[in-house]
Formats: C-alpha cells, sequence, structure tokens
C-alpha cells in the first residue's frame, strides 16, 4: 500500500540553526521557510537525491511540536511520511484494522498541497506516521 518515502520530519527549536547545519556544514539545497500557521509551524524542505528532510519550528501558541520539544529540548525526529495512491482507501483500511487516525480522520491539506493524514504513534511502533496521497 504505501511507496516512497515522502520525508522525514525533524522538529528544531531553532530553524536558523537547522538551516545552518544542513546548508553550510551539509551542503543541501534548503528551500526558503515557509509559514504554515494552520498547522502551527514554520517549515524548510531539504531536497535529498532520493527524500527529503523538513525542520519543523513552531510557530504561535498553539503549535502541535510544542509538547514534543518541551520533551525533546535540542528537537528531534517528529515523523516520518510515506506516499499513498489513495488516503481514503488507505484510511480506512487502517481504521478497519483498529489504527487511530489523528484528529476528526478526514485527511488535511499537507505542506505540500496534498492530502495527509497522521496516524497514532501508539499504532507506529511508538513513531509518529503520516501518510501522504501523491
Ligand atoms: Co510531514
Amino acid at each position: 500500500m504505501i511507496g516512497r518515502l515522502n520525508h522525514v520530519a525533524i522538529a528544531v527549536p531553532d530553524l536558523e540553526k537547522g538551516i545552518h547545519l544542513y546548508a553550510e556544514l551539509l551542503g543541501a539545497k534548503v528551500s526558503k521557510p515557509l509559514d504554515l500557521p494552520e498547522h502551527g509551524v514554520r517549515v524548510v524542505f531539504i531536497e535529498l537525491p532520493n527524500t527529503k528532510i523538513e525542520l519543523l519550528e513552531p510557530l504561535g501558541e498553539k503549535s502541535p511540536i510544542a509538547a514534543f520539544l518541551n520533551k525533546n529540548p535540542a528537537g528531534g525526529m517528529h515523523h516520518v511520511c510515506y506516499e499513498v495512491d489513495d488516503i481514503i482507501a488507505a484510511r480506512d483500511k487502517l481504521v478497519a484494522e483498529g489504527v487511530q487516525v489523528l484528529g476528526d480522520g478526514e485527511p488535511k491539506t499537507g505542506a505540500h498541497g496534498n492530502p495527509v493524514v497522521f496516524l497514532h504513534p501508539r499504532d507506529g511502533l511508538g513513531t509518529l506516521i503520516e501518510l501522504e496521497q501523491a
């Protein structure tokens, strides 16, 4: 059902430090920062030959990554994102098997303009999993 690894997302307390690490020290191509107020994050995308890395910095008062950064003050791997052909079919299959989809269970528009859902880390081997229709 799942296809490519679309991205790995890393939550960071300081986006500028993250940009410095990936752009200057690791020599990767890093996008301009993008504010996603509806997701409570500011992001940059790092293009690698075989996938992307996203750095997420909290944006606003009720950022969903604020609690994660309280537990991981230096930052940390926040989620992995796998591509699926049909997000509704994927969601329905997982829900039928007892997997919890976060929020109201309906796909939201993700950082790349495509529909996404998130699976509860309890059902993802301790890892938050994002599915993106690609
Ligand atoms: Co993501």
